[in-house]
């Protein structure tokens, strides 16, 4: 039996490894938790192998070096959880015999984030502190302020101390918008939004915190001087002092009331904003509550029913291996098609070669497939007893799938990167991909089919490339027709003046996301500085560290790269801050009424009415026979058009515009063929 126990502790501490450290869990939640609970059973059986660094001697532990500790006047604990209904039945027997009297449970929903304690005095947010080792947390009260849903102070009859837990979680809708953020720049993707929501409470940077729009809801008040003698009440007065507490709240008086709401709220919570993964029932009373007590670990008086998260059983048919425009290699099962809440999967994600080797995993398994808070269907395991003799180990690539080249994986990486970024395939059309893609140069029309086409007829070789491509060249091709050929040219030379900033994100520089791509180009002003700058100029920039500055160096220092540049440069790209632009200043639009109409891709509204005051001009809100000419975007309102064609005024596009003030060329007034103005 030792043995047992023994293996069962070490296959917990790899799930503990895999879950909190890697951030990839190789089990469901659900067979984590049966694992567990199978070995509290047998440590409780056999107290003579008694080790105090068991797993099960964990509370969790979410301390991070860099935030100051708290204690926490009311520990932390964990809640005792089940998967069945049998066992919630044994819980409301359990505390039916104990009270001896009848009691109300309040059930609640299971908000699946990372959990947090607010201290209020005088109304006012004082410290914000995470659950840590369940005795003292990380106190990241900054970080907490910036969730907007959390109140900074209260309003109504409040006790002048006390104390609020609940859960901070990443919205589906801002979890899904982040991942692909970071898919586009290549970073490891969050498993799930709690992961999501607990790395950004930990972030040393609150202005991003800001960003990226966390929620709160709460669910237990603790204090000396409560207003209600039960939990339910208590909750109300919360949600009146101002805190988000949840309308999903009932309570019950029998186990059928208790089972109709779980069985409700197993379905309808997939129409939630935030994740959740159960349910909580929770003794109403708080007489009663104290009288349960507490058990070392969890208390009495309450318990969470799990959700299980839906899974299939399929077959793995190959690993195949896919290069990202960085090079990083992600391995992707191919499976037999299943059907799994509501969507056909054929394909799972397998992270990275960790994860491969922690499943131990062979060709043609069975494995299971889940998808339960992840948007990216994952394999959890393998049903081993149904693996085939003599099958074939999943062994991580060594060498490229695209190009050949030897993999390398860099210290403190858990990815494999193809090194070849001069010839490999899938690096040069990611680049491309990325270089006119939205957020970077925005070349409408330069879609991933186009690109790949243009670069199988080898007239794409590179970035600066696209700046070389003829009309001619494109209608050349075939399934690209004069219109969507037209269309590229004009986003082509839209995307000259694209600012300084998007230009430095497009180079697709390793690590330089939107965000620091920003920060440099305020920090160095010119690409020439940027190019120059040195590691400590670098890192001095805010949010710059020593990872990103190296790279940055490592692009420049590539003569290829430099000279893409140039070339880059001497097709009119912006490689200075745009607000230098805007302060050009002339007489070139003196005297001129400039109606402003539509939606502009590279200049805000507002600057457009900047630079045209800055150059002379005058800017008028409607069309009349005195108007000059109107700076048109796109969708213009239909009746200003009418009005515009009836009287003759001239559409002057975006492009035309800023070329008009930069060459400082007058425009001219006449109307020739009343078309939105292309210059092509
Ligand atoms: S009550 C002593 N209510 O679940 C009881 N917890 O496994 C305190 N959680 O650490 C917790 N929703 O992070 C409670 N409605 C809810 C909850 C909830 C989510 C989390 C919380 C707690 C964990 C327990």
């Amino acid at each position: 039996m030792k043995d047992k126990i023994e293996s069962l502790r070490r296959e917990l501490e790899q799930h503990n490894y895999n879950y909190y450290v890697l951030s990839s869990p190789s089990i469901s939640d659900f067979e984590y938790d049966t694992k567990m609970h199978e070995l509290e059973a047998l440590e409780a059986q056999y107290p003579e192998f008694f080790d105090q660094d068991s797993p099960t001697s964990r509370v969790g532990n979410d301390l991070s070096e860099g935030f100051e500790q708290a204690a926490h006047i009311y520990p932390m604990l964990s809640l005792g959880n089940t998967y069945s209904l049998g066992e919630v039945q044994d819980f409301y027997e359990r505390v039916r015999k104990a009270l001896n009297d009848d009691f109300e449970l309040v059930c609640e929903l299971k908000y699946d984030g990372t959990s947090i304690s607010l201290t209020y005095e005088n109304g006012r947010l004082v410290r914000a502190v995470t659950r840590g080792d369940g005795e003292k947390g990380d106190v990241v009260t900054a970080n907490v302020k910036t969730i907007r849903s959390i109140p900074l102070r209260l309003h109504g009859n409040f006790p002048a101390q006390f104390e609020i837990r609940g859960e901070v979680l990443l919205p589906w809708a801002v979890f899904d918008a982040l991942n692909k953020e970071r898919e586009e720049q290549e970073e490891q993707l969050f498993a799930n939004p709690r992961n999501a929501a607990s790395g950004t409470l930990k972030l040393q940077n609150s202005s991003v915190v800001a960003k990226r729009k966390l929620d709160a809801y709460f669910y237990y008040l603790l204090g000396e001087n409560l207003p209600a003698e039960n939990h339910a009440e208590n909750l109300n007065a919360a949600r009146s002092w101002g805190f988000k507490v949840s309308e999903a709240i009932q309570i019950c008086k029998t186990i059928e009331e208790v089972s109709d709401f779980i069985n409700y709220w197993d379905n309808e919570r997939k129409n939630l904003p935030v994740a959740t993964d159960g349910i909580v029932l929770k003794v109403n009373s708080l007489a009663q509550q104290k009288n349960l007590g507490f058990t070392s670990k969890s208390p009495r008086w309450a318990i969470a029913y799990k959700f299980q998260a839906e899974k299939a059983l399929t077959k793995l048919n190959s690993v195949s291996y896919q290069v990202g425009r960085t090079g990083a290699v992600t391995p992707v099962a191919n499976l037999d098609p299943v059907q799994l809440s509501g969507t056909v999967v054929k394909r799972a994600t397998l992270h990275n070669a960790d994860i491969i080797e922690a499943l131990d995993l062979y060709l043609d398994d069975m494995v299971y497939v889940e998808k339960g808070g992840e948007i990216i269907p994952k394999i959890t395991a393998v049903e081993k007893n149904e693996r085939k003799a003599n099958g074939k180990k999943v062994e991580f690539i060594k060498n490229c799938p695209e190009c050949g080249a030897e993999l390398v994986r860099f210290e403190g990486e858990v990815a494999y990167f193809c090194p070849n970024d001069n010839t490999c395939p899938p690096q040069i059309k990611g680049r491309m991909e990325h270089f006119v893609s939205r957020k970077a140069m925005n070349i409408d029309g330069l879609g991933n089919e186009t690109i790949n086409l243009l670069y199988q007829n080898k007239l794409l070789h590179n970035i600066a490339d696209i700046y070389e491509l003829k009309i001619s060249d494109l209608i050349r091709l075939e399934r690209l027709g004069a219109k969507s050929a037209d269309n590229i040219q004009t986003g082509i030379e839209k995307s000259k003046n694209v600012p300084f900033e998007r230009v430095v994100f497009a180079l697709g520089i390793r690590f330089v996301g939107e965000t620091i791509a920003k920060k440099l180009a305020q920090a160095f002003k010119t690409i020439e500085a940027l190019e120059q700058a040195s590691q400590e100029e670098l890192v001095a920039v805010d949010e710059i560290g020593e990872r990103i500055a190296q790279s940055v160096i490592q692009y420049f220092a590539d003569s290829r790269n430099v000279e893409l540049i140039t070339r880059l440069k001497s097709y009119g790209l912006q490689m200075c801050l745009s607000d230098n632009k805007l302060e050009t200043k002339s007489t070139i639009l003196n005297d001129l009424s400039i109606v402003i109409s539509g939606t502009f891709s590279i200049h805000s509204r507002d600057e457009y009415k900047t630079l045209i005051e800055m150059n002379g001009g005058k800017n008028i809100g409607s069309v009349s026979a005195k108007t000059s000419f109107i700076l048109a975007g796109e969708n213009m309102g239909p009746e200003k058009l009418k009005k515009a064609k009836n009287l003759g005024i001239r559409l002057v596009n975006e492009v035309e515009f800023l070329s008009m003030i930069r060459t400082e060329k007058a425009p001219s007034m006449r109307n020739e063929n009343f078309q939105q103005g292309s210059l092509f």
